[in-house]
């Protein structure tokens, strides 16, 4: 699978930029702010319906613009499609695939999957447990459209449930048989998440240790620890021993939406105790284990967005996963730069074939 064409109208700096790409190795260069993120971030939009920076569709519109556009060729299996995503400002954001409207998004997640490797990444480590869900959560999502739809249910009957809480505390009143169609909604799209996440974790983490010694050597001991209320007992039982507590609170505080993923180095969270560039070691191990588990899933490659990966790395972790890149461990692959130099030698040195788009104020020279 990969990118033939792409264009991009009205978005963030980009007037109108069109490409087309190499199968391989495409790098963009060019100073900071040029534009180069935002053309990964169009990719995104086109493999994903949603931004991977700015999840404020309308801020990705060129300021004094009222629409953008995105239109891509992709070519699967020696198939064309044509994927094109567009907004006009007060609308709602349309998606089509061949000139055909998607009613649902989620139909298309999954179609041209597609892995990130990015500096703002660090969030996934550092910020809450909802990061780290949605970062998992996304994952699945893309080889397991069940999946998916499992978790908007899931979300949905959540909402309901707290109203319906709240609404018996208002009212001064409580329906235990109301609450229990909510209830067995919850459990039954509640336990089929659990058991995907545990099941794509348990995969997970062995090739991700994997790759973090290639990456990093053996100094320290990485894990990734899935915690779930649900591993203590089953749905039903947790949310009957948080009743009283539910009510109390109109909020369900049992379920896979209090799951956390745990980063650890030599046993202690990684945010408490790694180096920026163990943390980034970890990242990279991560997204590489999810890339190579997705291609195990689906039979292709996903695309591959390594944005600004060469800043703050170290050679021998670079000349590492640039091996990758050499050894078709990655399918098509677009890399960022600031240097142009830089990537040119480190590729050059690779003998890897590449092609290169120098960036200027959103405008491709
Ligand atoms: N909606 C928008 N309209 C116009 N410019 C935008 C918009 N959103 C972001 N930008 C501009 O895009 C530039 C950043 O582009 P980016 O691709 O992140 O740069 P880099 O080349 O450093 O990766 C900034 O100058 C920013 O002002
Ligand atoms: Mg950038």
């Amino acid at each position: 699978m990969y990118l033939k064409k792409l264009t991009l109208s009205n978005f963030k700096n980009h007037s109108e930029s069109d490409f087309q790409f190499g199968k391989r190795v495409n790098c963009f260069v060019g100073d900071n702010g040029s534009g180069k993120t935002n053309i990964l971030d169009a990719i995104h939009y086109l493999s994903l319906s949603k931004s991977y920076f700015n999840k404020i569709d309308s801020q990705n519109i060129k300021f004094n613009e009222d629409f953008f556009i995105i239109k891509g060729d992709f070519i699967k299996a020696e198939l064309q499609s044509s994927i094109q995503c567009s907004l006009q400002k007060g609308e709602q954001k349309i998606l089509k695939y061949n000139g055909k409207k998607y009613k649902r998004f989620s139909d298309h997640i999954g179609s041209f999957p597609i892995v990130v490797i990015s500096p703002t990444d660090s969030n996934i480590i550092l910020d809450g447990s909802d990061v780290r869900r949605k970062y998992i959560d996304s994952s699945i999502a893309q080889y397991n459209m069940q999946y998916l739809k499992n978790l908007i249910d899931y979300n949905k009957v959540l909402k309901q449930r707290n109203a319906l809480l709240k609404s018996f505390s208002e009212k001064g009143y409580f329906d235990k048989l109301t609450l229990e169609t909510f209830d067995d909604q919850l459990i039954k799209f509640g336990t089929e998440i659990f058991k995907e996440r545990k099941h794509f974790l348990e995969r997970l983490i062995s090739v991700f240790k994997k790759y973090y010694v290639i990456i990093a050597g053996e100094k320290e001991k990485v894990n990734i620890v899935y915690k779930s209320q649900l591993d203590e007992d089953t749905f039903k039982n947790v949310l009957r021993n948080s009743l009283s507590k539910d009510r109390i609170n109109h909020y369900t505080n049992v379920g896979v939406h209090k799951d956390d993923i745990v980063f650890e180095m030599n046993n202690y969270l990684i945010k408490k105790i790694g180096s920026q560039g163990q943390q980034k070691s970890f990242l990279i191990a991560l997204k590489l284990a999810q890339f190579d588990f997705l291609e195990k899933q689906m039979g292709f490659k996903p695309t591959l967005l390594l944005d600004d990966i060469f800043d703050k790395l170290d050679d021998k972790r670079i000349e590492k996963i640039i091996s990758f890149a050499k050894n078709e461990f990655f399918g098509q692959v677009f890399i960022t730069d600031t240097h142009k130099e830089r990537t040119e030698i480190i590729l050059n040195k690779s003998r890897i074939e590449y092609t290169m788009y120098k960036i200027e104020n959103g405008r491709v020279i």
